[in-house]
């Protein structure tokens, strides 16, 4: 049987993801888009509840927006410039979540706090209900983009956790619940992996390297996504560029390069360029691509009142824009930034997971977010058909790409940043 070590058991939550970004063939240009088209992440409830059916998604969206960028300026202080930076804020909240579903006292009350839930009122019942609507709403329009947001429970054989966690994860986070031998660590491994390569079409496969033969569960959540430009990239316009990662170092990017009609602004007060790249469907990605020299002082100030400025201020112009094709993967372990966030009793000796079983005492172990994102072009059908754009005759403005920047993949019926990130070096694999 399994060793017992202190007092505690432990388990650690998986927080993974896969933007996978495809384009396709696209028959014509959405003229009839306006700055509205996107939807900014600081909507009334009455706005969104036309788009949603249920305003309780809503509550979530300040808040996870808020840890979002908290996240961010935890994670960018101790990535090198050079060291690209990418993960899915809805994912971890997601993750998170669920652990304080089973969490009480002072473990709950830090997580509820961290993730921003206490500063608005929230209960865990009102937060449960959110995400059971939010995870039935990112589910749909699955024909013209794929994007499936998944929890699970990996649960060791001879553990039982509480009947009513297990129904909670499952009602309000769609969570599965699976039996795992962990005294096998090796079967461990490979059945934890299997299930999330199963689950991520095998882009994510070793997202767990080792486990302890003492793992009481492991809590998983994955983010997939795949989408298809509104406006695809002509391969043909896409060419060999330098690409600028930092003062001294030089890479060689594929770029691709389309002029067409966007949602844009040039913020030249706060040094900064963004543009909006809708997908077919709800989501967009927003890029932020800073002056040079100036990615510092961008990361210093971004947060949600910025990319709401940004958002009101930018609209529909023509753009000649170069963006790198790339594919780039990160791995980041979230223990320590969460405890600098607040999230400490949770990996204490007395962490009160009372929720979560009533005979044995665990602690948090270990968080690890792992992440790949690739952009292309995308056409193997796409160079088959034909677009017309009609274009104002006036000059574009012009948006190259050439040096490091910043990327946000936002869903808008629901207000969630998906995905979030800077890209250093698109060479870096
Ligand atoms: C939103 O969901 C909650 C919980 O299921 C439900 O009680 C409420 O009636 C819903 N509201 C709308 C407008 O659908
Ligand atoms: C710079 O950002 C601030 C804060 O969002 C905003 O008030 C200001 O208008 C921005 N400058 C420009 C030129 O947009």
């Amino acid at each position: 049987g399994p060793r017992l070590r202190g007092c505690c058991w432990t388990f650690a939550i998986l927080a993974m993801l896969l933007a996978m970004v495809l384009a396709a063939p696209h028959d014509g240009d959405h003229m009839g888009h306006t700055p509205e088209h996107f939807h900014h992440l600081h909507h009334s409830p009455e706005e969104v509840h036309s788009h949603t059916g249920n305003e309780s998604i809503l509550k979530l969206s300040p808040p996870n927006a808020n840890f979002a960028f908290a996240l961010y300026k935890r994670l960018s202080a101790k990535a090198a410039a050079s060291q690209n930076i990418f993960y899915s804020p809805l994912g971890i909240s997601t993750a998170l979540s669920m652990l304080a579903a089973g969490a009480a006292g002072d473990t709950h009350s830090q997580l509820f706090s961290t993730l921003g839930y206490s500063g608005e009122q929230l209960t865990q019942a009102q937060v449960d209900e959110s995400y059971e609507h939010l995870i039935h709403v990112l589910g749909h329009n699955q024909k013209i983009q794929q994007l499936e947001l998944g929890n699970a429970l990996a649960v060791r054989k001879e553990f039982k956790p509480m009947v009513k966690f297990v129904s909670d994860i499952k009602h309000y986070f769609a969570g599965e619940t699976f039996e795992v031998d962990f005294s096998n660590a090796a079967d461990a491994v490979a059945k934890i992996n299997e299930y999330i390569a199963a689950k991520t079409a095998d882009k994510i496969k070793d997202q767990v390297k080792e486990l302890d033969p003492d793992t009481a569960m492991v809590l998983i959540n994955y983010v997939f996504f795949r989408g298809t430009w509104d406006k695809t990239f002509d391969p043909a316009h896409t060419s060999k560029k330098d690409f600028q990662v930092d003062a001294t170092t030089k890479v060689e990017v594929d770029m691709m390069k389309r002029t067409g009609r966007y949602e844009f602004y040039q913020d030249q007060d706060n040094h900064t360029t963004v543009i909006m790249l809708p997908y077919q469907g709800d989501t967009s990605m927003m890029i932020v691509l800073p002056d040079e020299g100036k990615m510092q002082e961008v990361e210093g100030y971004i947060s949600s009142d910025y990319i709401k400025h940004w958002h009101d201020s930018l609209f529909r112009s023509s753009v000649d824009l170069s963006l790198p094709k790339f594919s780039i993967s990160t791995e980041t372990s979230l223990g320590d930034v969460l405890k600098e966030m607040g999230v400490t009793k949770a990996f204490a000796d007395d962490a009160d997971f009372s929720g979560m079983f009533d005979e044995t005492r665990v602690k948090v172990s270990k968080v690890s977010h792992k992440a790949v994102l690739s952009v292309d072009e995308k056409g193997t059908e796409a160079a088959a058909s034909t677009t017309i754009e009609i274009m104002p005759m006036s000059l574009p403005d012009t948006m190259e790409l050439n040096r490091p920047f910043l990327v946000l993949i936002v869903e808008s019926s629901t207000k969630s940043i998906l995905f979030m990130g800077r890209i250093s070096d698109p060479t870096a694999a």
